[in-house]
């Protein structure tokens, strides 16, 4: 039977993807790229371990093809090759730089969302995969607002940053092929960790702002006689109305493991987003929380203090990078993935769920540690 290629199945969604498709006896065979201490089948089998220490049962493991999505044939062995061509027809395409910052097109996240897709393009016609799903973000519509629908892609709108128009190359380049038989394109809001358990494995967006806050607070200043840390001289350049479309992984990989299953529900593009979107300020008052401050602000301009300290101006400095963060979501319409999937409403983010959240990544300090494994072997092939 054939087996389904995922990429990017050491990051978060990848790897509850990975866990929903095995659960469900998909045969998945995986492109993982080796990291500075592991190769790739061990980081599988770490991840692997870690999914069934937490679900206290045993999984089927997926074929781990070591590549790199950036490298010719993903830096793929001819035996490799010829083993994805005999066992493999579907791919879901999850692997992405979500770097909100380039040094310039040759690098992050140009260079994998862009020219790694493209490769990946190359790979699967050489392959002969002609089913498509691929993993964009709702964030394709840039800097528009109103109501954004799941049929529009590229209507010369601007982004917030290159990360944004990155992935809309991306979804251009695929779009355009004539190889692939079925495209099938998800577009997630900002993926939060799991909405039961706070778990996650990486730390983007919502976590890299709590955590920038979080550390940046705590070096800032003591807490004062009200037991708390000042934040007045710091505002975040949101009103607080903005809304912003956050989404748990756990409901993400849900939702998609359950359209990859179902040939019925392939080539449509999806709104993977909530039906109450947050708003900035509830954003704010859970950073307050965690990092037990009062008084940061909402406000659109930043204080014009003469005298900042070093550390106030290295928050702001840092805060650019995601200054794209606090602006107004548009409306995502999500009529495909309502009627898809009914019976899997988004879980509503709510405070509780944030704080939740917040405070397991604190706890971890942000960081994600996976088990050392033994050596394991599950390529599929001798390279
Ligand atoms: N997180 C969000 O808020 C969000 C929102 C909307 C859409 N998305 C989309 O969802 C997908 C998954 O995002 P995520 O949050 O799970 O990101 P993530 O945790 O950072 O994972 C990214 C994955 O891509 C892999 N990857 C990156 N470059 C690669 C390369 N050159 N070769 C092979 N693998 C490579 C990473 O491998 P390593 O472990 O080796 O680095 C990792 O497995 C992406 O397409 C992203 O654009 C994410």
């Amino acid at each position: 039977m054939d087996h389904l290629l995922l990429t990017g199945a050491t990051g978060l969604l990848g790897r509850y993807l990975m866990k929903d498709l095995l659960s469900r006896n998909i045969k998945l065979a995986v492109l993982v790229r080796p990291s500075r201490k592991s190769d790739a089948e061990s980081r599988i089998e770490a991840a692997m371990q870690v999914w069934e220490n937490l679900l206290e049962k045993k999984l089927p493991r997926p074929v781990v093809l070591s590549g790199d999505i950036n490298r010719p044939d993903l830096g793929l062995s001819t035996n490799e090759i010829k083993w994805a061509a005999e066992n493999c027809s579907s791919i879901i395409h999850n692997a992405a730089s979500l770097s909100f910052v380039s040094t310039g097109r040759d690098s992050e996240p140009w260079r994998s969302n862009v020219d790694g897709t493209a490769k990946v393009l190359e790979f699967c016609q050489q392959a002969g995969i002609t089913q498509f799903h691929h993993v964009s973000t709702a964030y394709v519509a840039g800097l528009r607002q109103g109501r954004i629908y799941e049929n529009e892609l590229n209507l010369g709108q601007e982004f917030a940053n290159p990360y944004e128009e990155s992935k809309v190359m991306a979804e251009e380049m695929i779009r355009g092929t004539d190889f692939i038989e079925s495209l099938t394109v998800f577009r997630p809001g900002i993926i939060i960790g799991d909405s039961q358990t706070a778990l996650t494995f990486t730390y983007h967006n919502f976590y890299a702002v709590l955590q920038l806050a979080y550390t940046i607070g705590h070096s800032m200043t003591e807490p004062n006689f009200t037991g708390k840390i000042d934040g007045s001289r710091i505002n975040l350049n949101a009103t607080g109305d903005e809304r912003k479309n956050l989404v748990p992984v756990d409901w993400v990989s849900e939702v998609m493991s359950t359209i990859v299953t179902d040939p019925g529900l392939h080539g449509k593009t999806y709104h993977l987003t909530p039906r109450v979107p947050i708003t900035t300020r509830l954003f704010r008052d859970i950073m307050e929380e965690m990092v037990g401050s009062y008084g940061l602000g909402l406000g659109v301009d930043r204080p014009q203090e003469e005298n900042i300290s070093d550390l106030e101006e290295m928050f702001f400095k840092h805060m650019e990078v995601y200054q794209s963060y606090w602006k107004d979501d548009p409306e995502y319409d999500s009529s495909n993935t309502q009627n898809a999937v009914p019976h899997l409403p988004c879980p509503h983010v709510d405070r509780e769920m944030l704080t939740k959240l917040a405070e397991a990544a604190i706890a971890k300090g942000f960081n994600w540690r996976d088990p050392k494994v033994e050596k394991a072997n599950l390529s599929p092939v001798l390279v």
